[in-house]
Parts: structure tokens; C-alpha cells; sequence
């Protein structure tokens, strides 16, 4: 074929991903040369054990335990990188970017704490940087927010952007089971890590989050910015007593700009059973933006999976390789993140509280005073259940109050009247 170009390429790692790469690369790498004139020839994989049985015959000399082998071979051209953490894949990045290389990742650690400096010397050496699959696998938002929707001032995203808590609370709701038996279940089938931390804890979906509202913004927001909560004390009572409300749990990653404030946060969070993010189920990931021009919009997909995320990896290394100039996102606050862009820690939503409340006469007027002594008004309320020990199960749903207002008013009920069991918050969009 006349002006066929061959690119040849590095990985830094070869598990789920790299692998999963590796085969889309041999089953359609013919299909995309065909189209675009680009063959990929993967010259150098590193790995930290080349006896390890990865189910490929790679050609001999391959595989390599030595980093220098990808990053000093002055032929490699593109590196890609699957390691995961954040070292020593960020210095190894830093060092492709700085000899010229141009880096595809789809490690959002490594990627989101590092993004300033990984952008400022890829645009001092001209080196491409590419990292759709870092967020969601294979939905294509990273390239849809930095190329197709860049007509639009983004105003709001929302995001189920982890598989394996969209997985154990959509378990939660259809089989009313206990957050411990679903992820016990879960890490069976493998779609919860032996140490399943850093999804439940809500730190990947923060990871995520930083990046998609950095770019839906155009204003840097660090990781530190991110108000985390994850999905370890949710109880099946109060997955049960949403959906009698009309609400969907879900682990929500929220990013809200109004003006030059923004607020970021991760937490579980009812929304009604009517929002399209409420059929999001399993293991699928999905956001849902809005912006001044296409308003609503929902991306929905795989955000895992071997070849889900090598399908984002794959579109990378052509875009990558057939850049004419490579292209940076540019933000309003740099070079230092969060100047322009205010934190914003005193957020307003509904609320849905759990009390056990004791059960005699007054007790609701108190509650309800605390609550308005804050502030907060309620707009439903339910008893749930019987009494148990002379305390009742109490419900309530409170209009949009501040954050701080909410937390002061749960500290003014008297610990003999009530006890808090729960705290949710919710999302009426
Ligand atoms: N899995 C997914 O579905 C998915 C989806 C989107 C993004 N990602 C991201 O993709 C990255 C990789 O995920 P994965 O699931 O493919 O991980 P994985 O299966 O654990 O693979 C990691 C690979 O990196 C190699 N490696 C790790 N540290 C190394 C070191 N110090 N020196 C040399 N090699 C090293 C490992 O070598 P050995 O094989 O010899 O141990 C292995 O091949 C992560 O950043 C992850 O967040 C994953």
C-alpha cells in the first residue's frame, strides 16, 4: 500500500488492559490500516515477570523487564501505559514526554495528580498526550469534551463512573441484600479487587471526576478539591426505603460550576427513579452533562473490561498517530490550579435522614424544631416500620438545605431523643 506509515509502539505493562490491547491490535489493526494507512507494531513490552502465562505468542524479545528498553529505543515512537498507581508509572511518563515520545495512558492515579506537569513537558518537547481510557473505558467523553462539545459552557456533570459500586448498590436495590454479602459476591466474580478500597471508598470515581471537570470547565480541579465519600455504611434499609420514596442510590460523581465556583464531590446519592442515570445498572458507567447549547445529554457504556478500554486505547494511538500537531486543553487557572476556580464546601441538596427516635409524645416537635433552628425545612416525612427497644424508624426528606446547615441541625437533636442512622443526599435534577 502506498504511504502506509508503520508506528511503532511500547507498553509499560501487559495485564487486563495491555493484553486486551495487544489482541484488538492483531484482530483489527489490518481493518484500521485499511483505513487510516497507519500499522502499529508493538516493539517493546514491559513487564515486571516475562515468565508470566498472558495467553499471547509474542515474538521473542518482546517482552522486557527493563524500562530503558522502551524508553531509550529512539524507534519507539508512542508509549503506552498500563501499570497502574502512581509510581513509578508518572516518572517513566515524564521521561517519554521529555525524550520526544508521545504517551497514551489509561492510569487515572497517575494521570490526575500529575496532569499539569505531564501536559507542561509534553507542550515543551511537543510530545502528544492521550488518556481517554483513563476515564469510563471505552465511552468516548474525554475526546466529546474536548472536541465536540467545546461549543457549549458546561454548567453541570453527572457521572456513575465506577463499575463495581454501580454493580453492589444496583444488587443492593433488585435483591434487597447487605452491602457485605454483594461485595463478598462481587469479588467473586471478579468485578471487585481482592483490596476493593479505593472503588468503594470513592477515590477511583474522584480520580475520574477531577479530569472530567477539569476539562468540562476549563479550570483545573485537583483531586485534593473533592469531597469523597463512598459506599461502605450504606444499609439495605435505607436502599429499600428510597425506593419506596421514588429514589435510586447510586454512587454519584457531582461537578457543579457557578461562575467562578465550582463543587466537586463523590458520595451516594438518591436521584429519582425517573432520571435516565437510574437504569444505569451493573457494571455499565454513564454521564449525564448539560450544557448552555446541548443541554442534556447521557454517554452510557463500559467503563472496564479488557476490550472496552483497549477499544479507547486503540482510537488514542490512531488519533495520536495521525496528528498533524497534537493538541492541549488549556485552563483558566493555570499555571496555579484553584485560583480562579473557588471550592466550594457548603453545597445545597435535599437531604434524606434516618432517625430511631423515641417513641412518645413531643419527640417529633423537637426534631422538627432542631431542624428549624437550622434552617432546614422538611418536606416529608414517614415512619418506617415498628417500634423496636421504644424507638421508631423516622424518614425524612427535607427541602434543599446548606451542607453545613444540615450537619448542624443532626448535631441540635438530642442524642435521648433520637439517634441519626443515616444521612443521604440527594439530587432532584
Ligand atoms: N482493568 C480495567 O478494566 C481498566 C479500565 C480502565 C483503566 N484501567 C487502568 O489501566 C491500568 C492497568 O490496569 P490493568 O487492569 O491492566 O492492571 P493489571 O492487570 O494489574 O496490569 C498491570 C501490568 O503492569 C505491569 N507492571 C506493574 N508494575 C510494574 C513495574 N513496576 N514494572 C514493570 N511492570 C509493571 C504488570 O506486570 P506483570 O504482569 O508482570 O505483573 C502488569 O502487566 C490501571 O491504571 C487501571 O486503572 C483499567
Amino acid at each position: 500500500m502506498t504511504g502506509m506509515k508503520v508506528v511503532h509502539i511500547g507498553f509499560l505493562g501487559c495485564g487486563n488492559v495491555g493484553s486486551g490491547v495487544w489482541r484488538l491490535l492483531e484482530s483489527f489493526g489490518k481493518d484500521i490500516q485499511h483505513r487510516t494507512d497507519l500499522s502499529f507494531h508493538v516493539k517493546k513490552v514491559l513487564v515486571r515477570d516475562i515468565n508470566k502465562s498472558r495467553g499471547i505468542a509474542f515474538p521473542e524479545g518482546v517482552l522486557t523487564r527493563k524500562v530503558e528498553d522502551v524508553l531509550e529505543d529512539p524507534e519507539i515512537s508512542i508509549v503506552v501505559e498500563f501499570l497502574g498507581g502512581e509510581e513509578p508509572a508518572f516518572t517513566w511518563l515524564h521521561r517519554a514526554l521529555e525524550s520526544g515520545k508521545t504517551v497514551i495512558t489509561a492510569n487515572k492515579v497517575a494521570f490526575a495528580l500529575h496532569w499539569h506537569t505531564l501536559q507542561k513537558t509534553a507542550k515543551e518537547h511537543a510530545s502528544g498526550l492521550y488518556y481517554e481510557a483513563a476515564v469510563c473505558g471505552a465511552i468516548p467523553i474525554i475526546h466529546a469534551l474536548e472536541d465536540s462539545l467545546q461549543a457549549n459552557r458546561i454548567d453541570k456533570i453527572f457521572g456513575i463512573v465506577n463499575g463495581t459500586t454501580n454493580y453492589i448498590l444496583t444488587r443492593m436495590s433488585k435483591n434487597n441484600e447487605s452491602y457485605d454479602d454483594v461485595l463478598c459476591e462481587a469479588q467473586r466474580l471478579g468485578l471487585a479487587e481482592p483490596d476493593p478500597a479505593a472503588d468503594v471508598e470513592g477515590l477511583d470515581a474522584a480520580y475520574k471526576l477531577s479530569i472530567l471537570a477539569s476539562l468540562a470547565f476549563h479550570g483545573r480541579v485537583p483531586f485534593e478539591n473533592i469531597y469523597v465519600e463512598g459506599i461502605t455504611g450504606i444499609q439495605a434499609e435505607d436502599v429499600r426505603c428510597g425506593l419506596e420514596l421514588g429514589y435510586t442510590l447510586k454512587l454519584l460523581a457531582i461537578a457543579k460550576r457557578d461562575g467562578m465556583s465550582v463543587e466537586t464531590r463523590v458520595h451516594p446519592t438518591f436521584i429519582r427513579c425517573d432520571h435516565p442515570l437510574a437504569n444505569v445498572s451493573g457494571s455499565f458507567n454513564a454521564v449525564y452533562l448539560k450544557g448552555h447549547a446541548c443541554q442534556e445529554m447521557m454517554f452510557l457504556g463500559r467503563g472496564a473490561g479488557d476490550m472496552p478500554t483497549a477499544s479507547a486505547i486503540v482510537s488514542d494511538l490512531v488519533r495520536a498517530a495521525s496528528a498533524q500537531k497534537h493538541l492541549y486543553p488549556t485552563f483558566d487557572n493555570e499555571p496555579i490550579p484553584a485560583v480562579a476556580l473557588k471550592k466550594n464546601m457548603d453545597w445545597s441538596c435535599p437531604y434524606y435522614i434516618r432517625l430511631l427516635a423515641k417513641d412518645t409524645p413531643g419527640v417529633l416537635s423537637q426534631i422538627a424544631k432542631a431542624f428549624a433552628d437550622q434552617g432546614v425545612s422538611i418536606a416529608a416525612m414517614q415512619q418506617k416500620g415498628g417500634q423496636r427497644d421504644g424507638r421508631v424508624p423516622l424518614v425524612f426528606i427535607t427541602h434543599s438545605a446548606h451542607e453545613k446547615a444540615m450537619q448542624q441541625a443532626i448535631h441540635g437533636i438530642p442524642r435521648e431523643i433520637a439517634t441519626m442512622e443515616s444521612m443521604i443526599r440527594v439530587e432532584e435534577e
